[in-house]
């Protein structure tokens, strides 16, 4: 039977999908992003050679697989334009394979400027969001406004809707935030450009899926972030502005929840998050520095340093249940190499009483205090280990108890950033 495989990543991002998305895709006819927008950033090292993409689905650099994106992801022409020119500049033809849903809506220059103004403007309560105009386009989306990419197939009259959209954005840039107006004979040379260069991309991708169903093929559909940034389940309101949970991979590709075969959760062995809001196991010691160092972790968007803490067990269950997980991807094990003590949070104390479900706001969870389990570390070298005989015995137990926790089997365990650096213990397909 075909596989129809969601792969999402059950932290606030940044667990290493790209490089499990690119390995299962060997077996894939069709690869979708169906949320997010370049802000997210998957790293992909082949042989060495390394790959960060932002908005093209991480199954690119396979020949052979369809890669779409559905009408749930915002698509910035410019830096989709960018990333198709790097993309053709390392040998690789990404126009003949990617489709983009006529529905996506588009990011404009000033959805840019409107999401770095509002963030300087909400001063210590920024969300430290990646500045790269993803909520303002959602927002216009939601507000029944936005431009979506079908219409770059007529350029004038899509001009035409960007300058009414533009007399808003530039009421607010100026009136409200004090800051520049953007230059409508800007935009609309830039959307004569898009047009040119993008036009040809347009395509119905709610159908090209069908179509591979109907003959059998795979299909993997790509989240990007983490649960914990959903806007509805997440750590609101510092979260992005997309659904990030499996229910959207249906609703932003336009298919039915009844074609996902599987969903596979990927996690960091550790915890880490990237600008504001609560995280309860996050470090501030030794063990801390350790995993940033170790787990070189820096944004692949932003560059910007990563925050980093033990694994939470508490909100990791929890999004196993959200997104319906039955296979789990357990990366950046090697990480933990060399620490003497591995911690593990089960619980939280709140206000004197201990709970075992994270409390629905920010700032109650912002107030939790992690109650830890500790498990004993190895001090052997993980990295590149191919099998589960290859571990040492604390880092089989750790696998183990991670399983026990979240009640899920372990199917892939990554141990280095190269596609081969990774352990299949269980064929998706
Ligand atoms: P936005 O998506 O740019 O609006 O940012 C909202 C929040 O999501 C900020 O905390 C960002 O750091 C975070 N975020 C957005 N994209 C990613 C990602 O790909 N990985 C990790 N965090 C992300």
């Amino acid at each position: 039977m075909s596989k129809k495989l969601v792969v999402l990543g059950i932290q606030w991002g940044d667990e290493g999908k790209g490089k499990i998305v690119d390995l299962l895709t060997e077996r894939c006819d069709a690869v979708v992003r169906f949320q997010g927008g370049h802000n997210a950033g998957h790293t992909l090292v082949i042989e060495g050679q390394k790959t960060v993409l932002h908005l093209v689905p991480s199954g690119i650099l396979r020949k052979n697989v369809q890669c779409m994106i559905g009408n749930g992801v915002v698509v910035a022409p410019d830096a989709l334009i960018e990333e198709l020119n790097a993309l053709e500049s390392a040998g690789c033809e990404p126009r003949q394979r990617l489709l983009i849903s006529p529905g996506s809506p588009i990011i404009l220059p000033s959805h840019v400027a409107l999401d770095q103004a509002r963030e300087r403007a909400r001063g210590k309560n920024a969300i430290g969001t990646t500045g790269r105009g993803i909520g303002p386009a959602y927002e216009d989306k939601a507000a029944r406004r936005g431009i979506r990419f079908g219409e770059l197939s007529d350029p004038d009259s899509c001009c035409e809707r960007v300058g009414e959209l533009l007399e808003y954005h530039n009421f607010l840039l100026t009136s409200r935030f004090g800051v520049d107006a953007i230059a409508p004979d800007d935009v609309f040379s830039e959307v004569h450009r898009w047009s040119q260069e993008l036009a040809g991309l347009i395509g119905d991708v709610s159908n090209r899926v069908y179509e591979i169903h109907q003959d059998n093929g795979n299909v993997l559909f790509e989240g990007a972030q983490g649960t914990l940034l959903d806007i509805d389940q997440g750590t609101y309101p510092f979260v992005t502005s997309s659904n990030t949970t499996a229910g959207a991979a249906a609703c932003g590709s336009g298919v039915g929840p009844l074609m996902m075969t599987t969903v596979m959760g990927i996690v960091k062995a550790y915890t880490t998050r990237v600008g504001a809001g609560p995280f309860p196991t996050e470090l501030f010691d030794s063990d801390g520095d350790h995993l940033a160092k170790n787990g070189h972790e820096f944004g692949a968007t932003t560059g910007r340093p990563r925050r980093c803490g033990w694994f939470d067990a508490v909100l990791a269950r929890r999004a196993c249940w959200i997104n319906s997980v039955d296979s789990l991807c357990v990366t950046k094990l090697d990480v933990l190499d060399s620490l003497s003590d591995i911690k593990i949070c089960t619980s939280y104390k709140l206000d004197g009483e201990t709970i075992k479900q994270p409390p629905w706001d920010s700032r109650s969870l912002d107030r939790c205090v992690p109650n830890y389990e500790s498990l004993p570390g190895w001090s052997e070298s993980t990295v590149g280990a191919r099998s589960l005989s290859e571990l040492p015995r604390e880092a089989k137990n750790f696998l183990s108890r991670l399983e026990e926790l979240l009640d899920v089997p372990i199917d892939i365990v990554s141990t280095g950033p190269d596609r081969e650096e990774t352990m299949v213990l269980k064929n998706l397909f």
